[in-house]
């Protein structure tokens, strides 16, 4: 049985479906602080198999250890974290809290229980803003003092994680720095669901096409790029879910070189703001209203990832182009405003 905490959230609700089709036993830990319970439904009606589901909060240190007295569990995928960048400028501790406590009461537990094997979700954003000799960004860059307290729970959750490993030969696990996870599952029966006005520039275009937000802002047009909009690395959360299969896998069949790994998952591609807006147009057909504003405070101006080393050792490749990306966004969208929530709400 493979443990996915946050299972009701975006990618790892993605990730169990994929994990679930490889015929894998699933039990979502999630204590719904950003997901909905109706996910674990919806996940079912995908893959056919209804995932064990515990609600519960990971920074509880005794309920987290009965998690692994009641259940077969032989690895980890931990995604559950608090995650919004301008939050954790505001609310520091509640990161800090959040995602170290759940991290290292899931390693105490795992060593105590005797589970090898874990896949740890981590961001570029350990990268901050790459120098132009280091872009496209490798695995070997340097990671940057953070631009958050998100950020730096990240930095320091890869070095408890790391730390952890090298003190007990009986764990080993892989750090995934994400670039930007948009898109959703090709059923729409699941994507991305920000709670709120959406941060994040995906949900805010396909909220706007749908009349959700009055217009969309660009946050700058005079940055050292091609058309002075920011350039990000966007990758769709269905490869980037197939990625998680396959490192879980690899570790447990244990081929990596070294106990700890970590790898960049990125398509090696950069779009981009006027670009996303372009293919979103596109496979849409919706005209987007957009302005283009000031800088966004802690942006950074571009960053996408180099591929060789997750392509080679990971054995992993990127299959979907932003136009899937933007294609599946929208219908996403569409699919939850006119019938999930509608449903939902009956
Ligand atoms: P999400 O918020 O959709 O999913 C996280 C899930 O974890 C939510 O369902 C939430 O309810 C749950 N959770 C949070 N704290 C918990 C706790 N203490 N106990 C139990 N459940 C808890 O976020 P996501 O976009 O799916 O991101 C998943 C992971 O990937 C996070 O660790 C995030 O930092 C990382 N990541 C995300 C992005 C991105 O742009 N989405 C980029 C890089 C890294
Ligand atoms: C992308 C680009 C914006 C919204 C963030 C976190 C990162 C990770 C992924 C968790 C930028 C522009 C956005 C809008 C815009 N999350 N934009 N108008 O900032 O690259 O990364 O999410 O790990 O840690 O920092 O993603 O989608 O917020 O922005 O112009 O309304 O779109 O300026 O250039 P970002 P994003």
């Amino acid at each position: 049985m493979i443990l996915v905490t946050g299972g009701a959230g975006y990618i790892g609700s993605h990730t169990t479906v994929v994990l679930q089709q490889a015929g894998y036993e699933v039990l979502v830990v999630d204590n719904l602080s950003n997901s909905e319970a109706n996910v674990i439904d919806r996940i079912e009606k995908i893959s056919g198999k209804r995932p064990a589901f515990e609600e519960m909060d990971l920074v509880d240190t005794a309920k987290v250890d009965a998690l692994f007295t009641k259940y077969p569990i032989e690895g980890i995928i931990h995604f559950a974290a608090s995650k919004a960048v301008g939050e954790s400028v505001q609310k520091p501790l509640l990161y800090y809290r959040n995602n170290l406590q759940s991290l290292m009461n899931l390693l105490e537990s795992m060593n105590k229980h005797g589970v090898k094997n874990i896949v740890f979700s981590s961001s570029c954003t350990v990268y901050g803003q790459p120098t132009e000799d280091n872009l496209p960004v490798t695995e070997n860059a340097p990671v940057q003092v953070a631009l958050s307290p998100y950020g730096n729970t990240k930095q320091v959750c890869e070095e408890i994680l790391r730390d952890t490993i090298y003190a007990h030969e009986n764990l080993q696990g892989v750090a995934l720095r994400y670039f930007n996870p948009v898109g959703a599952h090709e059923s729409a029966l699941i994507g991305e669901l920000p709670i709120g006005v959406p941060q994040n520039l995906m949900p805010f275009i396909t909220q706007t096409a749908m009349g959700l937000r009055q217009g969309l802002k660009v946050f700058g047009g005079d940055y050292q790029t091609p058309d002075g909009t920011c350039i990000r690395d966007y990758i769709h959360v269905m490869d980037l879910a197939k990625a998680h299969l396959i490192a879980l896998e690899r570790f447990m069949k244990s081929n990596f070189k070294k106990r700890f790994e970590w790898f960049n998952l990125g398509t090696g591609t950069g779009s981009s703001v006027l670009e996303v807006i372009q293919s979103f147009e596109k496979m849409s057909g919706e005209q987007l209203a957009y302005e283009i504003v000031d800088r966004r405070e802690g942006d950074i101006e571009q960053i996408w990832a180099e591929t060789t080393i997750a392509n080679e050792e990971l054995g992993w490749t990127s299959e979907l182009t932003l136009d899937d990306m933007t294609a599946s966004a929208w219908k996403w969208e569409k699919y939850y405003n006119e019938v999930l929530k509608p449903q939902a709400e009956a």
